[in-house]
C-alpha cells in the first residue's frame, strides 16, 4: 500500500507544528515532528556535557549510543531518548540552540533522516521540519513552505514559552531565532530552503484558524477529498 506523505517545512515559529498537528488529527494522519528528534540528540549531548559547536567529533562518537524514537498519544507525538520519554524536556531555549547546532552535523542528519523515511514509508503522515520537501521526502505528494516575519515568529515562541511557565525575555527569544535562522539556512548539508515544487505560505498576521484553513484547503484540493 502506498501512503500519502505531506511535507511542511519552514523556519522556527512559523506555526508548522501547531498547524500540522491540527490537520493531521482531522485527516487521521500521523504527525511527525522531526525537530523534536534533533532536540532529543541535543539534549543527550548537553547531558553528556559536550560543547556541541566545538566538539563535533565527540557528538559523532556519542551518536552510536544514542537511541531516538517516537510514539503517538492523544496529546500528539512523544519523543524518546534512550527509551526515556523526554517530550517535556526538549522545549527549552538551551535545547533549541543545541538542536540547531547538532543539525549542522551530517552524521546526525543521516541517522535521523533514516528514521524519518522509515516512518513515512509506513504511514499517511504530515512531517514537519526544515528539509523534508528538499531532502527527506523529495517525492512527497504535497510540499508546503510556511514562513512569517521573524518578529511574528519570535512573538509566538515567546508566548508559548511563557505559557509553559518559563521565564524568558522577548529580545532574547528574537535574537536566538535570528541566530537559528542563520544556522539552519546556511549549513551546507540539507539547509532550510523551499523545495522548487513547494507552495509558499506567509502566516504573518494570520490567526491560527486562518492559516489552518488555507493549508487544509490546499491539501484537500491536492488529494481530492
Ligand atoms: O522545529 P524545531 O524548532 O523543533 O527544530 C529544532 C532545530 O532542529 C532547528 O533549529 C533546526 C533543526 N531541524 C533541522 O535541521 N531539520 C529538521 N528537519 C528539523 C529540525
Amino acid at each position: 500500500m502506498e501512503f500519502i506523505n505531506i511535507a511542511i517545512d519552514g523556519p522556527s515559529g512559523a506555526g508548522k507544528s501547531t498547524i500540522a498537528k491540527i490537520i493531521a488529527k482531522e485527516m487521521g494522519y500521523i504527525y511527525i515532528d522531526t525537530g523534536a528528534m534533533y532536540r532529543a540528540v541535543a539534549l543527550k549531548m548537553l547531558n553528556l556535557g559536550i560543547d556541541i559547536k566545538n566538539e563535533q567529533d565527540k557528538v559523532i562518537e556519542a551518536l552510536d549510543n544514542t537511541e531516538v524514537d517516537i510514539a503517538h498519544s492523544d496529546e500528539g507525538q512523544l519523543i524518546f531518548l534512550d527509551k526515556e520519554d523526554v517530550t517535556g524536556k526538549i522545549r527549552t531555549p538551551e535545547v533549541s540552540m543545541g538542536a540547531s547546532a547538532v543539525a549542522v552535523i551530517k552524521e546526525v542528519r543521516l541517522k535521523l533522516v533514516e528514521l524519518q523515511r522509515i516512518l513515512a514509508k509506513k504511514n499517511n503522515c504530515i512531517m514537519d521540519g526544515r528539509d523534508i520537501g528538499t531532502y527527506v521526502l523529495p517525492n512527497a505528494k504535497i510540499k508546503i513552505f510556511l514562513t512569517a516575519s521573524v518578529e511574528d515568529r519570535a512573538k509566538r515562541r515567546y508566548d508559548e514559552l511563557l505559557e509553559k511557565g518559563q521565564k524568558v525575555v522577548y529580545e532574547d527569544v528574537l535574537s536566538d531565532m535570528i541566530k537559528r535562522d542563520k544556522n539552519d539556512s546556511e549549513r551546507s548539508f540539507a539547509p532550510l530552503k523551499p523545495a522548487d515544487d513547494s507552495i509558499l505560505i506567509d502566516t504573518s498576521g494570520n490567526t491560527l484558524e486562518k492559516s489552518v484553513n488555507i493549508i487544509k484547503s490546499i491539501i484537500l484540493d491536492k488529494i481530492g477529498k
